[in-house]
């Protein structure tokens, strides 16, 4: 049977879903409250990793090692880098990328890591493909897109900024976690998806959209991720 990790960077993110949940055994480790049990018929490990990369890659290790997981998604907001996002809106990964990461001076692409042989973590194809079913089912109203995270440890909030992370990278949408989450998902072998409700345009109006937004946005990816992983 599957055993999924879930992991939101903020108690907004995991809230719902630790309400929703049945609590078998809770272990601290890095810092970091691990729920596991039992969520709509699946088993599951919930929890909070905190903001930004090192926690994310922290996390994904403590449940590939501790936990044993077999899938892992990411659940939370992101700022929307395409015209096609609406806030509220949800952005399935195809692929995730480091955009803080730039070794160009040694010949590796911007957003490589050097020696590592790849730039762009692909999510799990039948992770996406159940995403996507589960979406048109639960929130038929909202617009889904499988696209491209790009990922670093600032909080986007600048056309201009914004704008570098769509012409370089060609982001769909802009986080803090997911690239970590994948690329340590993809060291473990284990396979992922980033699931990411648009809270923000990450330009700037990003920081009142923001507050404004995340609560709601955070819902819809709470839902998602309920209705989907009985299927994983
Ligand atoms: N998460 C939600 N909105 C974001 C933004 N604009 N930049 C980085 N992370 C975010």
């Amino acid at each position: 049977m599957s055993r999924i990790g879930i992991i939101g960077a903020m108690e907004l993110e995991v809230e719902t879903l630790k309400k929703e949940m049945k609590v078998t055994r809770r272990v601290k480790k890095a810092g970091m409250e691990f729920n596991e049990g039992e969520l709509n018929g699946a088993q599951v490990v919930v929890v909070r990793s905190g903001v930004g990369k090192v926690n994310a890659a922290l996390c994904v290790q403590v449940l590939v090692d501790i936990f044993e997981v077999t899938h892992i998604i990411n659940t939370g907001v992101a700022g929307s880098l395409n015209a096609k996002l609406d806030i509220g809106d949800i952005l399935i990964s195809k692929t995730a990328l480091h955009h803080d990461v730039d070794a160009t001076n040694f010949g590796y692409p911007i957003g490589e890591v050097p020696q590592l042989g790849i730039k762009e973590f692909p999510a799990d194809e039948k992770m996406i493909e159940l995403a996507k079913e589960t979406c048109a089912k639960v929130l038929p109203e909202l617009h889904t897109l499988v696209g491209r995270v790009v990922s670093g440890d600032q909080f986007i909030a600048e056309k201009a900024v914004k704008e570098r992370l769509i012409n370089v990278f060609q982001g769909d949408c802009c986080e803090m976690e997911g690239a970590s989450i994948a690329h340590g998902a993809y060291l473990n072998d284990v396979p992922f998806v980033i699931l990411r409700a648009i809270s923000d345009k990450a330009d700037d109006s990003a920081q009142m959209d923001y507050p404004t937004f995340e609560k709601a946005a955070a819902e819809h990816c709470a839902k998602l991720v309920k209705a989907l992983v009985p299927n994983i």
